[in-house]
């Protein structure tokens, strides 16, 4: 790849290695607001971060980025933003991908091919809860050539599902492409058609699933995504809205 090329008003700032791009995407938060946004690429990541304080392991050879978006929106649309990057991998995904790979997003945020989860991402709202969010960081993972053996989801990567090997410069342009692109339609026409278009991805979406929150396990069958981004889980006679959690699919999805 000669040169990356971002979106009008988007930056880079990339790094061989790091502690996590979201810690520097933190660093540079903490440094100022910027008007542009930065998209923090790292080669490596030594203490890459997952959700629910996982860590993400980050050897050569994917890609880790997080971007820092100067957010203009209240703080409880911040999740939103979460499915619109997923419906942006899960495009990118697809693009790198052969045909008929079956791409399907795992609520909330996760992206899985052919059944297992070739990426994931860690949103963080540096404003907390303050009513306005001013700075967001959107960290996104791409499994493109290794995964790691253990995990709690079975895991793959691009290369083990057909892709040729893509330089990884070329998937962050795509990624940074589709994210802007996912971004403005969102800020001009709402969160309704990027919840249909997650949907049409869902899986699991009208079947059993489990739910892990840190207090209890849940299950029932996942009905929708709700207008804020919350999962609708029908347990016998009446309906659950679940904010966070890790979703266990009762049975793998068709590939
Ligand atoms: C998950 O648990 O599924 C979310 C994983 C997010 C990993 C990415 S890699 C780039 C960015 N930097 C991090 O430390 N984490 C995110």
């Amino acid at each position: 790849m000669v040169e990356l090329v971002l979106p009008r008003g988007y930056r880079l700032v990339s790094l061989d290695s790091v502690d996590s791009t979201n810690e520097e995407a933190w660093r540079l938060a903490r440094a100022g607001s910027a008007q542009a946004t930065l998209v923090i690429w790292a080669k490596a990541q030594t203490v890459g971060r997952g959700r629910q304080g996982r860590h993400w392991v980050s050897k050569p050879g994917n890609l880790y980025c997080s971007f820092l978006i100067p957010a203009r929106w209240p703080t409880r649309r911040a999740p939103e933003i979460g499915f619109v990057a997923t419906n942006a991998v899960a495009e990118t995904v697809t693009a790198f991908l052969p045909p008929g790979c079956r791409v399907l997003c795992k609520w909330p945020n996760d992206v899985l091919v052919n059944g297992g989860k070739v990426a994931g991402i860690l949103l963080e709202n540096v404003t907390g809860n303050a009513p306005k969010a001013d700075q967001l960081i959107l960290g996104i993972g791409i499994n493109l050539t290794h995964f790691p053996d253990e995990t709690r989801y079975p895991a793959t990567c691009l290369l083990d599902e057909g892709a040729d090997e893509a330089d990884i410069g070329t998937v962050l342009q795509d990624l940074a492409g589709r994210v802007a692109a996912g971004l403005a339609a969102w800020e001009r026409k709402g969160f309704g058609d990027v919840r249909r278009s997650w949907l049409s991805r869902a899986a699991g979406l009208g079947a059993p699933i489990e739910i892990r929150l840190p207090s209890e396990t849940l299950r029932g069958v996942f009905r929708d995504l709700d207008s804020d981004g919350a999962l609708v889980l029908a347990t016998g006679e009446s309906e659950r809205r679940v904010t966070v959690g890790d979703v266990s699919l009762a049975s793998p999805p068709p590939i």
